[in-house]
């Protein structure tokens, strides 16, 4: 077993695990926050993102232990406008793959406002790339949603990105 500290939206959490447990697992089996879904469980759908020290990871594919002390924040400790954002424009319908759109979405947004750039971005030497429907769909391109609700989340993700 290995001994580790999290903290989890806010809340510092101690946990013995044995050192193979998934960053997600530990959150879901191990701390009771069912919020975090699995998906694919190999890295594929996004399901499982959450941010680890404000940056979006796939927690199917971290180890806990690699984030012994870090700040974890989960859809449980969301408190962003744009959550209300999907309501509104649609962007979930069965809701399973929401939890990660929205963590991977604000992981985004801090990415772009950081200056970095994507696979679309035509300039990759200007300070910021023009948050385009088609930078956030390239951006967010690793959730997948089986529902269709693709539309919505670029109409949410747009207009919290330009209130
Ligand atoms: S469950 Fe992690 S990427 Fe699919
Ligand atoms: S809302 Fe159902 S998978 Fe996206």
């Amino acid at each position: 077993m290995t001994e580790l500290r999290l903290r989890v939206n806010g809340t510092a959490r101690a946990l013995s695990l044995p050192p193979q447990v998934s960053l997600l697992d530990a959150l879901r089996e191990h701390l009771g926050l069912t919020g975090t879904k699995k998906g694919c469980d190999q890295g594929a759908c996004g399901a499982c993102t959450v941010l680890a020290d404000g940056v979006r990871i796939n927690s199917c594919l971290a180890l806990a232990v690699q984030y012994d002390g870090a700040e974890i924040t989960t859809v449980e400790g969301l408190d962003d406008p744009l959550q209300a954002a999907f309501v509104r424009h649609d962007g979930l319908q069965c809701g399973y793959c929401t939890p990660g759109q929205l963590c991977s979405a604000i992981g985004m947004l801090d990415e772009h406002r950081s200056g970095a750039p994507s696979a679309v971005t035509a300039d990759v030497g200007a300070p910021r790339a023009e948050l385009t429907d088609a930078e956030i769909r390239e951006r967010m391109s690793g959730n997948l949603c089986r529902c269709g609700a693709y539309n919505g989340i670029v109409d949410a993700i747009r207009e919290v990105a330009t209130p």
